[in-house]
C-alpha cells in the first residue's frame, strides 16, 4: 500500500500553502479537557423547534435531491428577510452548502487566473486559499492596529489587476463591525473601479453596538453570502445562501450543480423554520459575553480592541508572538489560536468566547495569570 502518490496532487492543490500553525494545534491535541476558547462556534445548541422540523422532514421522506439552487419556499423567505431586515430586494438568490459554500462559488465563479482579489487582513482563513485554488492573486489590505477597514485603506492596497473587493463585517478573527457611513464611502470606491464585492455577513445578527448594513443595499455589483450555522446554530447542518446579480448567481448555480449538486434537503426545511424563529436571544447572551470577557482583559493589563461583533476578540500577545503565547497558553491548560493563523503577521492571537460562562471565567483566570508574567 502507498508509495508515493505526491505526483498526483495538482499544482491548484501544492499551492496552497500548509499552515503554519500546526504545531499548536498538534500540541493542543495532547490536552484532555482544555479550557477551549479557540471554538469558532456558537455554544448553545440548534433551537428544538428546528431539530423537530429537521426530523418531520427526514420521516415524511423529505431526503431526495432538491433543486440545485434550493427549495423555492426558502429562497424566497431569504429574500424577504432581506428585504424586511435589510431594506432591499436581491435579484437573485441560491441556498448553499454552508457560507463556505456560497463563499467557494462566488470565487470560483468570478475570479479567474491572474485576478486580483482585496483580502482583508486579518483575515477568515479560507479567503486566502479560494481564492489561490481559483488562480488568483490574494492583494490584503491591512486593517492593523485598530481592524477598521475603511476606503482609505483599501485604495491604497489596490492594484490595477483588482477586480474583486472581499468584505467581512462584523469580522472572523478581530470581531470588528464596520459601521454604515463606512460601508457607504467603500461603496463609493467600488463603483468608482467597478469592482465586484463579496461581502461575507454571517455574523450579522451578532452585531452588539450599532446594527449591522448589509453591503448589497448600498451597491448592486455585490454577492452577498450568509448562512445559518452562526444565528442558528446549525453548523453542522451545512445550509447557507448567496444573493446578488442574477447573472452572477446563475454561473454560481452551475457550478453547484456540478459539484455540490444541492444543501442537504431536511436541513433547507429547518433553514426555512429558522427565517420565521426569532433567534435574537443569542445576541443578547453573547453581548453579556463580550463584555465580560474585555472586562476580565483589561483588568489583567491586555492590548486589545473592543470587538463590535461576531463571538471573537484579537488581543496583542504579551512578548510580541501570537505562536510563542499561544504555545505557553497551551502549557496552562488553554486554548487560543495564534494570529499567524489568520494573518501574515503573527502579533495577536484569537479568543472565542463562545463559551458557557464558567468556561469565560476559568479562561480569564488563566489570561491573568499569563499575562502577570510579562512587563506592563
Ligand atoms: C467569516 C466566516 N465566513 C464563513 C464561515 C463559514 O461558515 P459556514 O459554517 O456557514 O460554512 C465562517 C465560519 O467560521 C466564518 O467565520
Amino acid at each position: 500500500m502507498g508509495g508515493d502518490c505526491s505526483k498526483f496532487l495538482a499544482d491548484r492543490t501544492l499551492r496552497i500553502e500548509a499552515s503554519g500553525i500546526r504545531k499548536i494545534f498538534d500540541l493542543a491535541a495532547t490536552l484532555k479537557s482544555p479550557v477551549d476558547f479557540s471554538i469558532g462556534q456558537p455554544d448553545f445548541d440548534v433551537p428544538d423547534m428546528l431539530k423537530d422540523t429537521a426530523v418531520a422532514a427526514i420521516r415524511s421522506g423529505f431526503n431526495r435531491y432538491t433543486p440545485s439552487p434550493g427549495i423555492p419556499e426558502l429562497r424566497r423567505a431569504i429574500i424577504e428577510n432581506i428585504a424586511r431586515r435589510h431594506g432591499y430586494r436581491p435579484e437573485a438568490c441560491m441556498v448553499t452548502c454552508g457560507t463556505s459554500g456560497a463563499l467557494a462559488l462566488a470565487v470560483w465563479a468570478c475570479v479567474g487566473e491572474g485576478c486580483g482579489v482585496l483580502v482583508p487582513d486579518p483575515y477568515f482563513v479560507s479567503y486566502r486559499h479560494l481564492v489561490t485554488m481559483a488562480g488568483g492573486e490574494p492583494i490584503f489590505y491591512d486593517t492593523y492596529p485598530d481592524f477598521s477597514a475603511s476606503a482609505e485603506r483599501i485604495e491604497a492596497a489596490a492594484a490595477p489587476r483588482c477586480r474583486v473587493l472581499i468584505l467581512n463585517s462584523p469580522s472572523n478573527p478581530t470581531g470588528a463591525v464596520i459601521p454604515e457611513r463606512t460601508l457607504r464611502e467603500i461603496a463609493d470606491l467600488a463603483r468608482s473601479r467597478d469592482w465586484l464585492v463579496i461581502s461575507d455577513e454571517v455574523y450579522d445578527m451578532f452585531s452588539y453596538d450599532c446594527g449591522s448594513a448589509s453591503f448589497g443595499a448600498l451597491y448592486d455589483k455585490t454577492i452577498v453570502v450568509n448562512g445559518f450555522s452562526k444565528a442558528a446554530a446549525m453548523t453542522g447542518w451545512r445550509v447557507g445562501y448567496a444573493t446578488g446579480p442574477a447573472e452572477l448567481i446563475e454561473g454560481m448555480c452551475k457550478l453547484q450543480q456540478f459539484t455540490f449538486v444541492n444543501a442537504p434537503a431536511p436541513m433547507q426545511k429547518a433553514a426555512l423554520a429558522a427565517l420565521e424563529t426569532d433567534l435574537s436571544g443569542h445576541a443578547a447572551a453573547y453581548r453579556r459575553k463580550r463584555d465580560r470577557i474585555c472586562e476580565g482583559l483589561s483588568e489583567a493589563g491586555y492590548s486589545f480592541r473592543r470587538p463590535g461583533g461576531a463571538f471573537y476578540v484579537f488581543p496583542e500577545a504579551p512578548g510580541g508572538s501570537g505562536e510563542a503565547f499561544a504555545a505557553k497558553a497551551i502549557g496552562e491548560n488553554l486554548l487560543i489560536v495564534p494570529g499567524g493563523a489568520f494573518s501574515r503577521r503573527d502579533t495577536h492571537f484569537r479568543i472565542s468566547y463562545a463559551a458557557p460562562d464558567d468556561t469565560i471565567e476559568k479562561g480569564l483566570a488563566i489570561l491573568a495569570r499569563l499575562r502577570r508574567a510579562f512587563p506592563k
